[in-house]
């Protein structure tokens, strides 16, 4: 089913492997079009990770967007607009405590209840396809015993069923709304939204996970592209492109 939220054009299924699969698969599809599903059967996320996609529980959707070739190095900040997005339409329904965690995990309560996978796709020409994966939790009334601990949904913390098609009309208005200010080079509007909705933004003492290494120190804002800094043990600032941020707790004396 084809439905139509400009700018998006919402292709709709009942159930797909991965909606970032099937949009990369839309070989000539123009800017906007959206991927959604009721379920998928192997939703992927971040760090080869899988991500749990129930029939009718979740939003599970792809974006395609054609930001352009000399703005490489703005890039990241469209998955942290997404995150500014998913943020944003939880409060509109009523959700409390919502966090981000660096760089796109939308968090309630310190469990996880969105993330974003951003995937560059591909086809020959100079012209970069970027692929927005978007998941959100929403009517989940519990997990697999992985996930049980770490993760959540607007229905188990407000108790009340979420609409998908709502949730998902209004995500997309928010995500065209701050894709434009993204376009126009309004980075420092997204940047201190991204830190007004982030508790994780400063002051904040946590372990990154890189790939080969695990850095502790406190966090210190963004930098202009969208990358955490942090001030590491002696006072020397790094700058983190990438890795899994994890918030230390103070211990009591
Ligand atoms: C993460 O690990 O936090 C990112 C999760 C992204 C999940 C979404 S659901 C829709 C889209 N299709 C996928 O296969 N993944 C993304």
């Amino acid at each position: 089913m084809i439905i139509h939220r400009p700018p998006f054009t919402i292709h709709h299924f009942t159930s797909l492997g991965s909606t970032n699969d099937h949009l990369k698969e839309m070989v000539g599809a123009p800017e906007f079009t959206c991927v959604v599903a009721d379920e998928q059967t192997a939703g992927r996320g971040r760090r080869a990770r899988t991500w749990h996609s129930s029939p009718g529980d979740g939003l599970y959707l792809s974006i395609l967007l054609l930001p352009g070739t000399d703005s490489s190095s703005k890039l990241p900040l469209i998955s942290l607009l997404a995150a500014v997005a998913v943020a944003e339409t939880l409060i509109e329904h009523g959700v409390e405590g919502v966090d981000i965690k660096w760089p796109n995990d939308a968090l309630v309560n310190d469990r996880k209840v969105s993330g974003v996978l951003a995937e560059a796709v591909s086809d020959g020409s100079d012209s970069l396809r970027l692929v927005l994966g978007v998941g959100v939790n929403l009517n989940h009334q519990s997990f697999p015993p992985e996930l049980s601990e770490t993760a959540t949904s607007v229905a188990i913390v407000t108790g009340e069923r979420v609409v998908v098609e709502e949730f998902r009309d209004q995500l997309l208005a928010k995500i065209a709304r701050w894709y434009e200010h993204w376009r126009r080079g309004e980075s420092a509007l997204i940047l201190d939204r991204w830190g007004r909705l982030s508790t994780y933004a400063r002051d904040q003492r946590v372990i990154v996970t890189l790939d080969d290494e695990k850095i502790i120190g406190v966090t210190c804002g963004l930098t202009e592209t969208g990358a955490l800094r942090l001030i590491v043990d002696g006072g020397e600032v790094k700058t983190i492109l990438a890795g899994e941020v994890t918030r230390l707790r103070k211990c009591a004396k």
